[in-house]
């Protein structure tokens, strides 16, 4: 069942093992606060210095670099949209984000992938909405890839986690 491979965790991201880890980065690729900030000091410096070479990354489009210090070896770095309503494209640009990881994830082989919840935190986007696309563009993915052995869908509160228990428990 596809579903077993799709997970979810409260944890922090930057602790898991998962052959990449995803991170919502903004479009300079440099840094920031959230995840960003947390996933750049886990790794150190060389990621930074890695980041520097790959120049902006657009809303929606994903990089990847190794992960350094990190248990993951890879991090994937995808910038989602900021939330001005839900009538300019946003739903349609965070789909993009996991679309994007998702088609690096295959170039890479990779197996297992975990991510933050894209958008919801500075970027101000609802939770249980961005959960259902996030839940949607992974349930699309397993069914078309099969290297992917699993995807883990981190949450840092609570509330995020009842966002995506409740977009599991939705039928696909
Ligand atoms: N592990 C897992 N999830 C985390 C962690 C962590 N260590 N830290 C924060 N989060 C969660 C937040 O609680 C939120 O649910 O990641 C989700 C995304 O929130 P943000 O990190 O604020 O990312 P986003 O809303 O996409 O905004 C991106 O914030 O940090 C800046 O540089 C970043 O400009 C970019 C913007």
């Amino acid at each position: 069942m596809p579903g077993e491979k799709i997970q979810l965790t409260e944890a922090d991201i930057t602790t898991l093992q998962a052959d990449a880890i995803v991170n919502a980065a903004n479009n300079s690729l440099l840094g920031g606060g959230g995840v960003d900030g947390a996933i750049h000091r886990a790794a150190g410096p060389e990621l930074l210095t890695q980041c520097r070479t790959l120049g902006c990354c657009p809303t929606g489009e994903a990089r990847i670099t190794k992960g350094y210090r990190l248990p993951a070896a890879w991090v994937i770095h995808t910038v989602g949209p900021v939330w001005h309503g839900g009538a300019q494209g946003e739903p349609e640009m965070l789909a993009r984000c996991y679309q994007s990881c998702f088609a690096l994830a295959r170039e890479y082989g990779l197996r297992t992938i975990a991510f933050p919840a894209i958008s919801t935190g500075v970027y101000g986007y609802p939770k249980a909405e961005a959960a259902r696309i996030a839940v949607h563009e992974a349930r699309r993915v397993m069914a078309e890839n099969k290297t992917l052995a699993a995807i883990l869908f981190v949450c840092f509160n609570r509330d995020t986690r009842l966002a995506y228990e409740k977009a599991l428990a939705e039928k696909p």
